[in-house]
């Protein structure tokens, strides 16, 4: 039955092709997609707007009680509202990835997160991508997939993505290595939901696949576990 509820995740650490990935299979099996990422993202923007420190706990559990973030499912992407106003081509801001990183650490934060994330999810047909969706967003989920790769060859995608940006900062390479290892370390240490694979995700390591390659390999998976055309 096409119509029942059906929910894939996917997480993974930055770079490893997760966004791509989760577009081609949500149009591929007619799903919606939802990237929970750019919702810790517009949680960030806000701390920044307010002068609310992403070290600063009960500031941001505060913050948060009078936010409203909304994710919607477009054709050409997820678009982002934060308190009812649009903010989907500020997220990609490094001071907003920097901070997301931080404001994600928060258990109240992360709590508040899937709570959202749940509501949005738990009667569709959805790709939902992130860190901890297998794990503590959807544990009863379909089918999870971890998508790994090694951090050189992550950290070379994501400078590739920011130098073909339309108004691409100049970056070094050597930092975008840095700052992703960062991110990593503390979405990895983190206590609550740390990034890890769930117990029965299929672990794929795309470090020496082609995207079309990894693509494939989940289509396959979805086919067989929701026995889809
Ligand atoms: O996927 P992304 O780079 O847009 O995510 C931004 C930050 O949000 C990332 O550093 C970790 C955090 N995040 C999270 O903790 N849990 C999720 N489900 C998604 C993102």
């Amino acid at each position: 039955n096409q119509q029942q509820r059906s929910i894939i995740a996917i997480d993974g650490p930055a770079g490893a092709g997760k966004s791509t990935l989760a577009a081609r299979i949500a149009s591929r099996f007619n799903l919606l997609n939802l990237e929970t990422g750019a919702m810790y993202r517009a949680f960030a923007l806000k701390a920044i707007e307010n002068g609310v420190s992403p070290e600063d706990a009960a500031g941001l559990e505060a913050l948060a009680a009078s936010s409203s973030i909304r994710l919607e499912a477009s054709p050409d992407g997820n678009r982002v509202y934060l308190d009812g106003v649009e903010v989907t081509s500020r997220l990609r801001d490094n001071s907003v990835t920097d901070a997301a990183s931080k404001v994600s650490v928060h258990p109240a934060i992360r709590k508040w997160m899937v709570r959202l994330q749940r509501e949005l999810g738990e009667n569709g047909r959805i790709v939902m991508e992130g860190r901890d969706i297998g794990t503590a967003v959807f544990p009863d989920a379909d089918v999870k997939i971890f998508l790994d790769a090694d951090p050189v060859v992550r950290s070379q995608r994501r400078y590739e993505q920011i130098e073909a940006a339309p108004a691409a900062p100049i970056a070094a390479a050597e930092s975008v290595l840095r700052e992703m290892r960062e991110r990593d370390q503390r979405d990895r240490t983190r206590a609550l939901s740390p990034l890890q694979p769930a117990a029965d995700a299929v672990v794929i390591d795309s470090t020496s696949l082609t995207l079309d390659q990894v693509i494939a390999r989940v289509e396959e998976i979805i086919r067989e576990r929701l026995g889809l055309a």
